[in-house]
């Protein structure tokens, strides 16, 4: 099986003997990417939107149409509904703030236990400033969400579900479409955490028929420092801003201030425009791949994984082997995961070990820390083969 791209078209892979498996946590980043972020600095560097000379109208229009990029590779109905944050978790905490602060006690927030910490500490703090009620959709044995119980959970003092698309730490995929639907029952906003999903296969916000939808930049090729907040227009434009200073204002005086329009409304200061722009060169890159045949060949490999994996006396996979994402998380007897993990660094093998920003499910697992393998478009079988090898030495050597 041959990688949908050539490794040597990322520089680290050429730089450093690595078997990467730990993209869920941040994916290594093609050339393309380094070069547009470079040549932004080299050749067109200036601060966007404000800048009366050409070297700024280059910026600003590299910048613009870099979320012309992101809209269309998420279908977006304009890309004024494109916000640039700087990653899932500041994309959750603007709605946290801004959505929460329209809600009064007794209104409901619903997440689930499989949500990254991102996705339930911003509405703990929502809790605390509003005495709105937070509560949780169980998860299923097999660690899929339990929906049995929806018509409890979801009702009409449920203002907002916010909800993971992939779990990080199962690979679940969601049945978003499904949820939306209980959503739109009661009237509720529906907010999707992609920051797993958007990176790995199609995600169309009109099909989903979500309200808003967060995912960050460094999971799918491109910089750290960005990420995406996409909303409903409308949704968008009835909020208040989250973040305050130059850029996201309208008129200011002494006495009081009004507001930019909708995205910059919610782009305070200068914006992260060159990582903004790596993200368009990376969502170029995996548009020419297509997201099908990213989401199929990693398909593929996941149930590689998991035949090998299985192979392996006292190794517990966590989670359904239906419905999941790239990622697999698991424990061996006796073996805790940081043992693991350095005797797979021995090997050059990176995996990431511990809770994975998700101690609410790694409880409901019973489990304080797993090692989780996660691929993406570079990987390919002999990686996991490797993998593998290095796992069943470990187990010898205990
Ligand atoms: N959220 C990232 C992970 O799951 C960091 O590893």
């Amino acid at each position: 099986m041959s990688t949908l791209v050539n490794k040597s078209e990322f520089p680290i892979f050429k730089n450093r003997k690595l078997t990467y498996l730990d993209s869920a946590s941040t994916s290594q980043k093609p050339k393309v990417v380094l070069d547009a972020m470079r040549n932004v600095y080299e050749n067109s560097n200036a601060n966007v939107h404000r800048a009366l000379y050409d070297l700024g109208s280059e910026s600003t229009e590299l910048y613009e149409s870099s979320r012309e990029l992101i809209a269309n590779f998420i279908n977006a109905n304009s890309s004024k509904e494109i916000i640039f944050t700087s990653g899932a978790t500041a994309s959750i905490n603007l709605l946290a703030y801004s959505i929460g602060s329209q809600l009064k006690e007794d209104d409901e927030v619903l997440i689930s236990h499989m949500e990254h910490h991102a996705n339930i500490v911003p509405w703990q703090q929502l809790v605390k400033r509003t005495g709105i009620k937070l509560k949780y959709l169980p998860l299923t044995g097999s660690g899929e969400i339990d929906l049995s119980k929806s018509s409890e959970l979801i009702t009409a003092k449920t203002k907002i579900v916010s909800l993971t698309h992939m779990s990080n730490v199962l690979g679940t995929i969601n049945p978003i479409k499904e949820i939306a639907k209980l959503t739109k029952m009661v009237g509720a906003i529906f907010i999707v955490d992609g920051a797993q999903s958007v990176s790995h296969m199609p995600v169309n916000v009109q099909d989903l028929e979500c309200d808003f939808l967060a995912f960050s930049g460094h999971k799918m090729l491109g910089p750290t420092g960005v990420g995406i907040l996409w909303g409903k227009f409308e949704l968008l434009n009835n909020l208040d801003p989250f973040l305050s200073g130059g850029e996201m204002i309208e008129k200011v005086t002494l006495e009081e201030s009004t507001w930019n329009e909708v995205p910059y409304k919610f782009e305070a200061g200068t914006p992260n425009y060159v990582q903004a722009i790596g993200l368009g060169a990376a969502v170029k890159f995996l548009s020419k791949i297509g997201m099908e045949n990213v989401h199929n060949y990693e398909k593929e490999l996941t149930s590689y994984a998991i035949e090998k994996l299985q192979s392996i006396p006292n190794l517990n996979i966590h989670g359904s082997p239906k419905n999941r994402g790239s990622v697999i998380s698991f424990n061996i007897e006796k073996i805790h995961p940081q043992d693991l993990a350095q005797f797979l660094n021995e090997d050059n093998i990176c995996i990431r070990v511990g809770h994975h920003c998700a101690q609410p499910l790694l409880e409901t697992l019973n489990e304080t820390s797993t090692a989780r393998a996660s691929f993406y478009i570079y990987n390919d079988f002999s990686d996991i083969d490797k993998l593998v090898d290095s796992i069943k030495s470990t187990i010898s050597y205990f």
